[in-house]
Parts: structure tokens; C-alpha cells; sequence
């Protein structure tokens, strides 16, 4: 009896789960994968691992890294790993098989999915050799020639403007004019061939219309919902006795090693130096030569420790530690509207959620208004400062990307992944229409 009761609840738990899968509607959601040849990712991502020095050693283990996440920083845990965020590329293919709304058919398709991992192949064309043999502005077009090639009436369906792709580099390191050769970036993204199709990028242009800004691919990878829970309850009641912190590339930039960076007005160099006068209201991290993704807890650790994070642009807007850093719980100083406002806008909302849970200075009144970023942030009040860290941490289901082959529970979540999703196949549904 016990067991047959045993076995008919199995039953019913498996009859459930399939009954689940089958009832999600999938109503202009479904995706089609397009079949690549492994040249345009998997060899990519081997090739890659071996040679190039810019990705961490953590893609030396080419099965870790199909999965993206690459490994566990330390054997107990269950939720951190040494993430290269490069590798949201594989990380997202690998969680695409998971979508319950895939279809082997294009026909039926609402959207194609192009599994090119095209900032690793960008590699070959960013540190090209002169006297190489690479042409310069030929990022992608052997893709191209592929897909117009090979079942033809895939892309022809409309002409590309249904495809989309992930990476995990910035759209400025593809958006190069085929006329400036000695400047940085490959052409993909200004190359006619490629106009159409839609690009989900960590960091996307002032204005973009190819491209879309998600989420950076952070260290944090819970396997179930009470990890998840456990980690927000953690970074809720963490004792925070540092007012800021900055997790930055070293004092490269203002040391004049990397060139022209030595000498423009620069908001880190304000921020360094107020950090080394008032050590006791300042955290700096060092972070350069990939020493913070290499090893999360390095940074994750003070981030639990501090109320505020400052991210203040770098070579690029953008930054990885904005994520990271609402991950602990450390409310986001911003001081350039193109950090996060103007990037976004599918997973952080819209302008007028931001002063819920970050604060904004302008970079001039730093550099030009003589202000202090302590002060600043000293005189906010305990009461606003308890307010903006919940609903940082609210925001944190919808940032942190889920691993492959999470628990159930963890899955009825709808995590940064989801939501991009979500947003590309929006994106596409309406593009016929803004064109008109
Ligand atoms: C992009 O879409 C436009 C408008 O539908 C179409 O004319 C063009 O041929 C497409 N581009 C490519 C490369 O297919
Ligand atoms: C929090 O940190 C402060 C200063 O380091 C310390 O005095 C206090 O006891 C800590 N509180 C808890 C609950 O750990």
C-alpha cells in the first residue's frame, strides 16, 4: 500500500510536471536554434580557450565552459562560481535548450535564435595583426554567406529581422565604420548584412537600434529557490559598516601605463583619492588583471560589508559590478546616465524607478563642483538608505542569471534570462510595425 501510494504520487508529481510543460502557452514565443557549424561556436569556444589570454583560465575546462558559468569557486558551495561574463554566449545557448517553447520547425517559429558565439570569433578580427591575413572588416560575413546559403528561406522569411544573438562584449567593440581601419572594433554591427538582426549585448550605444542592453553574467548561480532565499536573507541582515566602495581595474588609467587614459579628467582618479584620505568610509578593491572574476569572494565579500557601491564609467559606460554589487545588496551609485539608466530598460525599469533603488551624481560635481561622494551619500538618511537596499534586493530575482538544470521552484522564477527573452521576442513581433 505504502508503496503503491508512494509510486501513484510519483506518478502524479511527473503527470504534473509534464501537464505544466505542455499547458505553457506559447503564443508568439516560440524559438527556432538555427544549425550552425561548430566553426561559428563551439570550435570558437575551444580555439579561444587555448590561445587567448583574455579569457580567465576557467575556460581551460571546455566542458564547464559550455555551460558558461565555468567552475565552483570553492567545492561546498552551491551557488558561486568563477564566472567569466565573455561567456554568456555558451551560457545562453546551453539555457535556451531549456525554453519550454522551442520548435524544430522554423516554420512555426516566432523568432531564430543564431547560436554565434561572435565575440569570441571578434577575437581574431580586435587583435589582428597587420601583416596578417585577416580581412578587417569581414566580422561575420562568413556567417552571412552561411545563412543565406544553407536553407535559404530561413533568413529570406524576413530577410533577418527575426534572428537574433547574445554576447558578451560591448556593441562598441562591433561597431567600427569599414572607413576607420585603425580604430577599435570589428564592423558586425555596421556591416549591411547584418542591420536586421537583433543583438543582446552588456553594454549597447546612446542609440542603438540592433542592439539591446541585458544583464552582466555574474558569479551567482543558485541551484534551488532556498539557496536563492537563503543568500537574500544573508545580504538583508548583512552589517554594513563601510559608507562606499569601489571595486575598480587598478590606478592603471590614471597612471598613464594604458596610454591615453594618463591624462583626462577622471571621475576614478576623484574617487581614489577621496578613498585614500577616509579609509574608514571607503573600500577600494582592486580588480585588475582579472583578479575579481577569477575570485568572486574578493569583492562579493566587502560588497555585503558596504551600503553603497560606486560605479563611476571606465573605458566603457557600463560596468559588471553594478550587478555584482546589488547582488550584496550595495545600493549603485551611478555617475553617467549610460552606466545603467540608458541600458536596461527590459530589467531595471524605466527612468523614474531609479531613485528607488540607486542615487545619482552627475560626474560634474564632482570633478568641477568640488563636492565629496561621501558627503553626499553620509547625509542620506538611514530610513531612504533601508528603503533603496529592499528594493535593490527586490530587483535581484530579476538580475542574476539561473544556471541549466535548476530545481522546479527555482525555475517558476523568472530570472534575467527569462526576461530577455521575453524582451527579443516583443522586440521582433513588433518590428513590421515601427517600420511602417
Ligand atoms: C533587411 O530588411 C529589409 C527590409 O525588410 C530588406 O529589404 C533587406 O534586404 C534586409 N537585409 C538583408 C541583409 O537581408
Ligand atoms: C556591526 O559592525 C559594528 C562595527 O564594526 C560592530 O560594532 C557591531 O557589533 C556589528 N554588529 C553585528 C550585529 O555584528
Amino acid at each position: 500500500m505504502g508503496l503503491l501510494s508512494n509510486l501513484s504520487l510519483t506518478l502524479l508529481v511527473f503527470l504534473f510536471s509534464v501537464s505544466v510543460i505542455s499547458s505553457e502557452d506559447c503564443t508568439n514565443r516560440r524559438i527556432y536554434i538555427r544549425k550552425l557549424p561548430a566553426q561559428f561556436n563551439g570550435d570558437l569556444l575551444h580555439r579561444q580557450t587555448l590561445t587567448n589570454p583574455f579569457l580567465s583560465p576557467n575556460s581551460l575546462f571546455p566542458h564547464l565552459s559550455f555551460n558558461g558559468i565555468g567552475p565552483k569557486t570553492h567545492k561546498r558551495t552551491h551557488s558561486w562560481y568563477r564566472t567569466d561574463h565573455h561567456l554568456i554566449e555558451p551560457f545562453f545557448h546551453r539555457r535556451l535548450l531549456e525554453y519550454p517553447c522551442l520548435v524544430s520547425d522554423h516554420k512555426s517559429a516566432d523568432a531564430i535564435f543564431l547560436p554565434y558565439y561572435v565575440g569570441l570569433d571578434s577575437l581574431r578580427f580586435l587583435y589582428a595583426s597587420e601583416d596578417g591575413d585577416v580581412d578587417v572588416n569581414g566580422h561575420g560575413l562568413d556567417l552571412f554567406q552561411f545563412l543565406i546559403n544553407d536553407s535559404p528561406e530561413i533568413w529570406k522569411r524576413r530577410g533577418g529581422a527575426d534572428h537574433f544573438l547574445v554576447t558578451g562584449r560591448s556593441s562598441w567593440d562591433f561597431s567600427r565604420s569599414p572607413l576607420n581601419k585603425e580604430e577599435w572594433g570589428t564592423t558586425f554591427l555596421e556591416s549591411p548584412e547584418f542591420f536586421n538582426v537583433t543583438l543582446l549585448t552588456p553594454e549597447a550605444r546612446r542609440w542603438p537600434w540592433q542592439e539591446q542592453a541585458i544583464p552582466y553574467l555574474t558569479s551567482f548561480h543558485p541551484a534551488s529557490l532556498i539557496r536563492f532565499q537563503n543568500w537574500i536573507t544573508r545580504a538583508h541582515h548583512s552589517n554594513r559598516s563601510t559608507l562606499m566602495l569601489f571595486a575598480g581595474s587598478g590606478r592603471g588609467s590614471g597612471g598613464g601605463a594604458s596610454g591615453s587614459g594618463g591624462d583626462k579628467i577622471n571621475i576614478r582618479r576623484s574617487i581614489y583619492e577621496e578613498c585614500d584620505s577616509q579609509p574608514e568610509l571607503c573600500t577600494l578593491i582592486d580588480c585588475s588583471n582579472a583578479k575579481c572574476s577569477d575570485e568572486p569572494i574578493r569583492f562579493i565579500h566587502p560588497m555585503l560589508h558596504s551600503t553603497f557601491c560606486l560605479h563611476p564609467p571606465g573605458d566603457t559606460p557600463t560596468r559588471r559590478g553594478v550587478f555584482d554589487g546589488m547582488i550584496a545588496g550595495c545600493i549603485p551609485v551611478f555617475f553617467d546616465e549610460m552606466t545603467a539608466k540608458k541600458q536596461y530598460t527590459w530589467h531595471l525599469g524605466g527612468d523614474d524607478d531609479y531613485e528607488d533603488f540607486s542615487v545619482f551624481i552627475p560626474k560634474e560635481d564632482i570633478l568641477f563642483g568640488g563636492q565629496q561622494i561621501a558627503d553626499i551619500l553620509g547625509k542620506i538618511t538611514e530610513e531612504s538608505v533601508g528603503r533603496m537596499r529592499e528594493s535593490v534586493l527586490k530587483l535581484v530575482p530579476t538580475i542574476f542569471y539561473r544556471r541549466h538544470g535548476a530545481s522546479p521552484e527555482l525555475k517558476a522564477n523568472r530570472d534575467a534570462f527569462d526576461l530577455a527573452v521575453d524582451g527579443v521576442l516583443k522586440k521582433i513581433l513588433f518590428k513590421p510595425s515601427m517600420d511602417i
